[in-house]
């Protein structure tokens, strides 16, 4: 018997060390924030792709009285993303979101566990690591792809 240990590497940052590019997609992402339909959580989640054509796609959470039918914002655009471009790789996604005082988060908001699912298919989907940016007031987190937040991942049966 032997223990394995799982590692995973992300960057913290400053907003103003990421390229002009990154910096971009998270203020679409921000923006998105402000058409969030949340009136049950008031937690305001945005999320832009950059998909490899150059074209951003948005989303943000719709939620519903019947809970479960509640629509993350990152799964909103990825599948925007996926209507509108079905053959087209994305490249990059930033989330960010506000708490229910309407002020930007602090922290980095990070994907739940049913987003990180659907950003695994994308990847292997297209066969190519999503960059992704969690914007936090404080800090940025940046990650190379979705493994660094989901180790031994089902992505095929
Ligand atoms: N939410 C997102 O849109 N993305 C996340 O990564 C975490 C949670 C939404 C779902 C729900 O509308 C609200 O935030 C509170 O959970």
């Amino acid at each position: 018997m032997k223990n394995v240990e799982l590692k995973s590497l992300i960057t913290a940052c400053q907003l103003e060390e990421l390229s002009a590019e990154d910096q971009r997609l998270i203020e679409k992402a921000i923006e998105a924030t402000g058409r969030s339909y949340a009136p049950y959580s008031h937690f305001r989640v945005g999320a832009a792709l950059l998909l490899n054509n150059g074209v951003e796609v948005v989303g943000c959470n719709q939620e519903n009285a019947a809970f479960p039918a509640c629509l993350c914002a990152e799964r909103s655009a990825i599948f925007a993303a996926g209507a509108q471009y079905p053959d087209v790789p994305v490249r990059a996604l930033a989330i960010a979101a506000r708490k229910p005082d309407g002020e930007l988060q602090d922290e980095p908001v990070s994907p739940c566990g049913t987003c990180r699912q659907v950003i695994i298919e994308t990847e292997t989907r297209f066969g190519q690591p999503v960059r992704i940016l969690l914007y936090g007031r404080k800090c940025v987190y940046v990650i190379d792809g979705i493994k660094q937040l989901m180790p031994l991942s089902f992505t095929e049966f």
